[in-house]
């Protein structure tokens, strides 16, 4: 049934309640705009079609996902989500629609597949997936009548006090046949309503009066279907997001001494027996190996750890880090940084674009910028590569086994060779032969007082 289903995801809403100039699915949960997990859990389903409704922020939503593979449909004025489904009239190619809600962060495919069987399995017109909060909030909530069929769904500001009691409420999916009926109903909708909108959560009660097949089944866990509406749900997603990526790691072999204080985005992979500290942040589709110690207090975008790293207070931007290196406290590995295997780069030490082979020691107050450091070159403190002339980069190349004294700068290009020994102090502006001594500075002079007299 699944090819002739399309989806369509409602993120056209103002968000009011966020209070925000942005539109509230590009709110960030751990990490990632909300709509990218409801689009990352929706498409992971192999429907045939996929829809976005966009509205609020239409522009910036567009262009953060301008890759996913989905349509988007433009609802120019926001007046509810029964008018943002008739947005779709004539787009939806598929038999039956799977209506879901963007600002929906913790959502798996599995509640949505548990929905489309069920609908499948009841032959149903319309089918709601329903689900009992510890608190109802400002849920929708689903009456049904002495046979348990679904019979309407109320909005909290639209309820009775009677209406308000009830513990099931509506989650926002729904899997309805694409019929005439159906865009009939939508275009019958009226706004005599709290919020002067047009509900698509009518529409239960208008099947149910046509005498259609209406049917609700309940969410397992209320949290997958939780809705962020405010600054709180969006802390209490952000929180929930981050639990669950640890617990997933934890499950896997990992470590995690805290994971209330650690963040980790859902598609970072980190091998078992790695320990993660607190204040450490993964993102960016980061991959970590195993035996590594991250943290405390470190970032990681979009960087390759390999097996035995160490890593403590600092900062791994687009950078690979091999097997057994140790880098901190306080590095900065910025885009095209690429050390080790068994490499040392120690405290306030900067590199980019640059490769840093086996056994390099860079301990102290260095800058190194693109630039190819052969094996177990040591790197004296307060070293810097001066790769730039104003206009271009230019590279620096350090063979094996060189010994680059303290204070040095090498002024690109230049090539250091191997075995060469650079005097600290230097400034290197020619190349510097295999095995040669190079002195770039002025000699000491010891001055008496008695020399200055004559
Ligand atoms: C909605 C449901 C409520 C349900 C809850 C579940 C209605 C009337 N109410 O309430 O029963 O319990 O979701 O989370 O449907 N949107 C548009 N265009 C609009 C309005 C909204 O695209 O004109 C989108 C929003 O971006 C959002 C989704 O539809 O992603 C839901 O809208 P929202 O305003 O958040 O509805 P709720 O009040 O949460
Ligand atoms: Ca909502």
């Amino acid at each position: 049934m699944k090819d002739d289903l399309t989806a369509i995801i409602l993120a056209a809403g103002k968000g009011t309640r966020m209070k925000s100039k942005r539109a509230k699915v590009l709110h960030r949960v751990n990490g990632w705009p909300i709509l990218r997990y409801v689009l990352r859990a929706t498409t992971e389903l192999a429907l045939s079609e996929f829809l976005v409704v966009v509205g609020d922020g239409a522009q910036a939503v567009r262009k953060e996902f301008s890759e996913w593979p989905v349509e988007f449909i433009e609802q120019r004025e926001q007046l509810g989500t029964g008018h943002a489904v008739s947005q779709a009239y004539g787009h939806v190619s598929g038999d039956f629609l799977l209506i879901v809600p963007g600002d929906l962060p913790l959502l798996t495919s599995q509640v949505l597949s548990r929905l489309i069987s069920h609908h499948n399995e009841q032959g149903a017109d319309l089918a709601v997936l329903s689900m009992v909060p510890a608190i109802p909030a400002a849920y929708g909530r689903l009456k049904r009548d002495a046979s348990g069929h679904p019979v309407k769904i109320v909005e909290e500001r639209d309820a009775t006090d009677e209406e308000l009691d009830i513990v099931e409420v509506n989650s926002g999916i729904y899997c309805v046949r694409n019929d005439e009926f159906l865009w009939l109903a939508l275009r019958s909708l009226d706004a005599g309503n709290a919020q002067g909108e047009y509900y698509l959560t009518d529409l239960v009660e208008h099947y149910h009066c046509a005498g259609k097949h209406v049917t609700a089944i309940k969410a397992t866990d209320p949290q997958q279907v939780m809705g962020v509406n405010s600054r709180s749900e969006l802390a209490v997603a952000d929180r929930s997001m981050r639990l669950r990526k640890a617990r997933e790691l934890m499950a896997g072999g990992v470590t995690i001494v805290d994971p209330e204080s650690t963040y980790i985005e859902l598609d970072v992979v980190i091998g078992s027996d790695t320990v993660i500290l607190p204040g450490t942040h993964l993102s960016g589709g980061t991959t970590v190996g195993s035996n590594c110690r991250l943290g405390p207090e470190t970032w990681i975008d979009a960087s390759k750890v390999e097996d035995d790293v160490g890593i403590r207070y600092s900062v791994i931007e687009s950078a690979r880090v091999r097997t057994g290196t140790t880098i901190g406290p306080y590095s900065h590995l910025r885009r095209g940084a690429d050390v080790g295997p068994v490499a040392r780069i120690g405290n306030f030490v900067e590199v980019k674009a640059a490769r840093l082979r086996r056994g390099v020691k860079a301990g102290h107050l260095t800058y190194l910028g693109d630039s190819d450091v052969g094996e177990n070159v040591n790197i004296g403190a307060g070293t810097i590569t001066c790769n730039y002339d104003g206009k271009a980069k230019h590279r620096t190349v350090i063979k094996d086994g060189a010994f680059i004294g303290s204070n040095t700068s090498i002024v690109a290009p230049v090539t250091i060779g191997e075995r060469a020994i650079i005097g600290a102090g230097s400034t290197i502006t020619e190349d510097v032969p295999s095995g040669a001594l190079a002195l770039g500075r002025a000699r000491q002079v010891n001055k008496h007082k008695k020399e200055e007299v004559e």
